[in-house]
């Protein structure tokens, strides 16, 4: 049981449970998860290809819909049943931050307004937007960059602009979904460090999967996602 009881809680899941239906075909990804995550903490989950780490993220995240289960946000207990209404995405908007391998940066737009975008959802836009998409965009070491569409930018440069977006509302949690799996070794550790240490800095709690050892090792908790169970390890 991943309960961590003392302190208290950015995120919280119990008896989390998934079952895609393909037809007559059924197919139980999730069993049960629990997971409690301490404010200003991290935690890692491991796990084979197609173990359901994605969907586990999704249903934290609300995108997808749990068959049971029961989740906490902070200290709102939200429904895990059925994905967030048009209302609730503006409070997931401020409460949640999205990393994906992909960066999936709009490459229509530059990297100052990519970065300013969750502001908009949030609906609490205002002239510090900028600054602050400023400032966590020097921290992220493309500063120089603003005005830049993404498609100027290389693999590791749009993951930085990608963290610093989903960083901008001051998130509660921050969910990273394989966030180097795109990039070569060395830039996939100098963007990890930048995404630990700025998590850290803001006090964000942050959910890393990974397949990298090193990368899982780096956060306070390390589980491992097997046969639809999540295992502290
Ligand atoms: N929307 C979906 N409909 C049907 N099956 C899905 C869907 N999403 C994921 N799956 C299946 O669920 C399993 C877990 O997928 P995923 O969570 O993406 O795994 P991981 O991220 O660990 O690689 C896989 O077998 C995948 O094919
Ligand atoms: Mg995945």
């Amino acid at each position: 049981m991943l309960y961590a009881m003392n302190k208290s809680l950015a995120l919280q899941a119990s008896n989390l449970s998934k079952t895609f239906r393909l037809g007559a075909q059924e197919l139980q990804v999730l069993q049960g998860i629990n997971l409690s995550l301490p404010q200003s903490s991290s935690l890692s989950i491991r796990g084979e290809s197609g173990c359901g780490k994605t969907t586990l993220l999704n249903l934290l995240a609300r995108i997808e819909q749990a068959d049971q289960g029961e989740l906490t946000w902070g200290d709102r207990v939200m429904r895990c049943d059925r994905s967030a209404s048009r209302d609730e995405v503006a409070h997931r908007a401020s409460f949640l931050g999205v990393v994906y391998q992909a960066y999936y940066l709009i490459p229509e737009i530059d990297v100052l307004e990519n970065v300013t975008l969750p502001a908009k959802i949030s609906r609490e836009f205002d002239a510090s937007v900028q600054d602050r998409a400023r400032s966590l965009l020097d921290q992220m070491g493309v500063g120089n960059r603003i005005t830049q569409i993404p498609g100027k930018l290389s693999g590791g440069e749009r993951q930085r602009v990608a963290i610093a977006r989903a960083l901008l509302n001051r998130p509660k949690v921050l969910l990273a979904d394989e966030p180097t799996g795109n990039l070569d070794e060395r830039t996939g550790e100098e963007v990890m460090n930048l995404l630990l240490r700025a998590c850290s800095e803001e006090g964000t709690s942050l959910i890393l999967v990974t397949h990298n050892l090193a990368f899982a090792r780096a956060t306070d908790r390390q589980t491992f996602l097997s046969e639809g169970r999540l295992n502290e390890v």
